[in-house]
């Protein structure tokens, strides 16, 4: 299929709890138009940690090289966790619909994190689908709360608060 006007370009990444969802929803991804980037698992190691997957797709993003990500591993609740520590990811578990897209439109999330253990693939394939088609609204109240967060992250990650959290 040809790539859609405006469809972002996605990262995919999947430890060994989450490979074989991954690896059937990159290829059906591809189908919809978009261009994906595999950041591996590339095969099944029951060694492999999801960190290191969640900072290959938050990396992709923070440079630019993917708009939005999504991370697979056994429950979706570590890729998510680790995720989220890099400045300007805003990843969340969603197994259902309405958070799927909602997450965007309101709070610009930009990493999908599913659970392979938890969910099958034609739930997963609704998700990407409505995380994928939908798009941060802008209205001043989302701006405003984003704002909000993004300066949480800021005062986080700042040295001297970094510091000063450290004295406390
Ligand atoms: C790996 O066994 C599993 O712990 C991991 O995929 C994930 O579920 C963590 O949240």
């Amino acid at each position: 299929m040809k790539r859609q006007p405006m469809a972002p370009s996605v990262a995919l990444a999947a430890d060994h709890g989450g490979i074989t969802l991954k690896n059937e929803l990159l290829p059906w991804i591809q189908s919809r138009g978009y261009a994906v980037t595999d950041l591996g698992a590339a095969t099944f190691d029951s060694s492999d940690d999801y960190p290191d997957f969640a900072e290959a797709v938050g990396r992709a993003i923070i440079s630019r090289k993917a708009e939005r990500g999504i991370l697979v591993c056994g429950s979706g609740v570590g890729a998510c966790i680790a995720a989220n520590k890099l400045p300007g990811i805003r990843a969340c578990l969603c197994h259902d619909v309405y958070s799927a897209h909602q997450g965007v439109e309101h709070d610009d999330m930009n990493v999908l994190c599913l659970g392979g253990r938890v969910i099958g693939p034609e739930l997963a394939k609704d998700l990407v689908d409505a995380f994928l088609r939908a798009s941060f609204g802008g209205e001043e109240r989302h701006r405003r709360r984003l704002a909000k967060v993004l300066e949480l992250e800021r005062k986080a990650t700042t040295k001297s608060n970094i510091k000063n959290q450290n004295e406390k």
